[in-house]
């Protein structure tokens, strides 16, 4: 059985993998290039086919903007079975992006640096694969000196994002209060994504109304970041995704000392992290809850509710051991009942939970190997080791699903797992975990 899944995971990535040198996250539903999924799907392509991988970081480093901005989607091709694709996004109203491929104005978590070291740590050709770090490692600290420069207004080491689709938790219960600021006109455009799944699964009409708005509002001022920085209504200090970026600057740190040299880029790389993990703690963490939460920088007001994105600091070394030890009781306490496979995207005590919907509570593969690995490396074997098994026994009993649901039943006789079936990072990910002991 693990065998087949094993052979089924390999089957879908390579099928996934497209002429352009890039995977697609799931065939219908997201037919060009996302930046977080094409990392994940590197790690996966890593442990069996290391050209693949390089190919897929090199396509999304080629995408990469003159400011060292990474853009979210990268549109390979002409595909309308996307919405909103290229001509609502208009990539090109950026003076700095990209000459050679059109993309959306928004970016997405960074990952490309632990990715890069990721690669690093599979492959069996360690010189080989130096030398392609060396190629491609400066666009990565080109993307944090974005970050750094043009995401922190207020020179806190703490990135905001300015879209929900940056978050990579694009659906989530957390922007919820956000939206209640905003009255966006009514659009009128045609849906593509019900088409592909069961709209229940979706998001909303008058949500997506929220979504287009912020994108309008960028392209009104042709994406310039201080203008959204000063007018957005959507800004946020997402933990997860600053979490992603204290990971990848530490994984920068490791790959430059390994490579020799770049003494500066260390040093400025090492100045960061002391002041973003510092900010991070002192910020992002809410003693009440038990958890590090988001905040809401256009409003000045921490976001409080509890996701899997509050356990996501584990992955980068961010809390102190005594942290540590209260984010795992308030896992265990609120996600983590013998009912449920960890980890729920949202917190299942709630109101907003919703075991079925995209975000608001079901379990995603790449939240779970981050927490595996997370908890894993703080000293959280057992429960590193549930995590693992929930999340084979889910892609075993239901297939390579976008998403699942995290109730261990039920009461549906047909139970599936939900969103894009054949997806790409369910698969590599498994392909990971699989591998490590
Ligand atoms: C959904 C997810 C996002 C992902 C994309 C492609 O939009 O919310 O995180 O990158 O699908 O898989």
């Amino acid at each position: 059985m693990k065998k087949e899944l094993y052979k089924k995971a390999i089957a879908i990535l390579d099928a996934n993998f497209q002429e352009g040198g890039f995977t697609i996250p799931s065939a219908g539903l997201y037919p060009f290039q996302w930046k977080w999924d094409s990392g994940f799907i590197a790690i996966g392509f890593a442990h069996y086919d290391i050209e693949k991988a390089k190919t897929e970081m090199r396509t999304l480093l080629d995408a990469q903007w003159e400011n060292g901005f990474i853009p979210h989607i990268v549109f390979h091709t002409e595909n309308d079975s996307y919405f909103p694709g290229a001509d609502f996004h208009q990539s090109e109203l950026h003076p700095l992006s990209s000459k050679k491929y059109r993309s959306t104005g928004m970016t997405q978590p960074p990952v490309s640096g632990f990715v890069l070291q990721e690669m690093y740590r599979i492959a069996e050709d360690k010189d080989d694969m130096l030398h392609f770090i060396k190629e491609e490692i400066d666009k990565v600290f080109d993307n944090h000196v974005y970050f750094y420069k043009n995401r922190d207004p207020k020179d806190e080491g703490l990135v905001y994002i300015y879209h929900n689709w940056e978050s990579g938790t694009d659906n989530s219960p957390v922007w919820d209060d956000i939206w209640k600021t905003m009255n966006p006109p009514e659009y009128t455009f045609v849906r593509k994504d019900t088409t592909h799944v069961d709209a229940s699964q979706r998001p909303t009409k008058r949500e997506y109304d929220h979504y287009l708005h912020l994108i309008d509002i960028a392209k009104e001022h042709n994406y310039d970041d201080a203008k959204i920085a000063e007018l957005s209504p959507f800004l946020v200090q997402d933990p997860l995704f600053n979490a992603m970026l204290i990971k990848s600057n530490r994984a920068l740190i490791e790959l430059y000392e390994l490579i020799g040299g770049h003494e500066d880029k260390i040093a400025t790389l090492s100045q960061w992290q002391l002041k973003s993990i510092k900010s991070f703690n002192d910020k992002l963490f809410d003693a009440a809850l038990g958890a590090y939460v988001h905040y809401d920088l256009r409003n000045e007001e921490p976001i409080r509710h509890i996701t899997s994105s509050s356990f996501s600091p584990l992955f980068a070394h961010i809390p102190s051991e005594e942290r540590a030890q209260v984010l795992v009781k308030t896992m265990m306490e609120k996600f983590g009942g013998e009912d449920k496979y960890l980890c729920a995207s949202f917190d299942p005590t709630d109101d907003r939970f919703n075991p079925r919907k995209y975000w608001r509570g079901p379990v995603w593969i790449n939240m779970n190997w981050m927490l595996f690995r997370g908890l894993r490396s703080n000293g959280y074997t057992d429960l590193a080791e549930r995590i693992k098994i929930d999340s084979l026994e889910l892609i075993q009993q239901y297939g390579f699903y976008e998403y699942f649901d995290c109730r261990r039943d039920t009461g549906d006789k047909n139970q599936t797992g939900y969103g894009g079936n054949n997806f790409s990072w369910s698969a590599a990910l498994y392909i990971d975990m699989v591998n490590t002991d």
